[in-house]
């Protein structure tokens, strides 16, 4: 679970805040707090402003109208130099002809930080990351995880108020990814640092953060803690992409919807339970196994254990049973749980 600490003064404000380009894309209206040490994803699939969002937090943008405050403060006048701010890209953070140590020395040079105090923090640093004895190495010679470890190590270095991670981790394969998201949330929480992360991976975001923003074209759909939005989605867009959700249509225009793993299965003449259906396929994923049913209204996917699944066949008849439902307007809100 994670905790929500309502007490923590607030760090980071958006108020408000409108930037859009040219072409009228962009993101609207941007209303959000994060709080003194906590870890707020921005989520939402390509295009929908995550970056925009972080660019004109850093200073890179500046917005059209709104606000940002750190601390209280107003920062949008300042340049990026001059903000509390630190970002880390997706990709090639590091300078190519520099060292590991000549990277994480160079922010500190330019604050005029005495040389033993820069190698002693450079090695608590590379510590930290578990990166201790690359100091030599160019960033060609290592690889792509160990490269965003030491961008992320370069950026806490500067001991930033806020720390802005833009899908630091969707170069790296599924493996590394969920180690580095595991280090990162130590780190984060040990050292109480403020951080906004950016993702289009909702697994990463559930498993990574205190709140999830999920936007959509632009705006903020939906806010709150990965077990809220999780367990209410607001919206058929939501529920669409956060977790597995069935929908199933219902004549009077309303949409149902059910996770697999609220759907149970018995063996039936395919007219009982919350819908009837033929079993299409049986398939192990992992610790579990994901039955799929042709029904008349489309598929709908259940979540059983080895044990359950061992009981049904292709081709079986079945009744599906639904626990724990949602419905949604055709305009898309949620009006109940069932
Ligand atoms: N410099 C730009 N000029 C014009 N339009 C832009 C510019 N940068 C981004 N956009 C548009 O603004 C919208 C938001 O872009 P943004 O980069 O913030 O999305 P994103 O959520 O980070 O997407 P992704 O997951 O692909 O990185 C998109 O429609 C994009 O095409
Ligand atoms: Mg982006």
């Amino acid at each position: 679970m994670a905790l929500m600490n309502m007490d923590k003064p607030t760090k980071l404000e958006i108020r408000n805040m409108t930037k859009l380009y040219k072409n009228g894309d962009g993101v609207r209206r941007i209303n959000l707090s994060v709080m003194l040490g906590e870890l707020v994803t921005l989520l939402g699939p390509s295009g929908c402003g995550k970056t925009t969002i972080l660019r004109t937090v850093a200073g890179f943008l500046s917005c059209d109208s709104g606000e940002i405050l750190i601390d209280g403060q107003n920062i949008s006048p300042l340049p990026p130099e001059k903000r509390p701010t630190a970002m880390v890209f997706q990709s090639y953070n590091l300078w190519p002809h520099m060292t590991v140590y000549e990277n994480m020395a160079f922010g500190l040079k330019l604050r005029k930080t005495p040389k033993q105090e820069i190698a002693d923090r450079i090695s608590w640093m590379l510590d930290l990351v578990k990166m201790s004895g690359f100091e030599k190495k160019f960033p060609g010679q290592m690889s792509g995880g160990q490269q965003q470890r030491i961008a992320i190590a370069r950026s806490l270095l500067l001991e930033p108020q806020v720390l802005l991670l833009d899908e630091p981790f969707s170069a790296l394969d599924a493996k590394i990814r969920s180690q580095m998201r595991e280090e990162l949330r130590k780190i984060q929480t040990d050292l109480a640092i403020t951080v906004v992360f950016v993702t289009h991976d909702q697994e990463e975001a559930m498993a990574l953060s205190d709140r999830i923003v999920v936007m959509n074209k632009g705006s903020i759909e939906q806010m709150g803690t990965p077990e809220e939005i999780y367990e209410n989605p607001a919206t058929r867009y939501i529920a669409s992409f956060i977790g597995e959700m069935n929908f199933v249509e219902q004549r009077d225009g309303t949409t149902i919807a059910v996770r697999p793993e609220n759907v149970t299965l018995q063996l039936g003449d395919g007219t009982g339970g919350d819908i009837g259906g033929i079993v299409r396929t049986i398939m192990m994923l992992g610790h579990f196994y994901e039955i799929a049913v042709g029904t008349e209204k489309g598929i709908v996917k259940a979540f059983v254990s080895a044990e359950t699944a061992a009981q049904f066949n292709p081709g079986d008849q079945v009744n599906c049973f639904f626990d724990g439902t949602y419905r949604y307007q055709p305009d898309s809100d949620l009006t109940e749980n069932g």
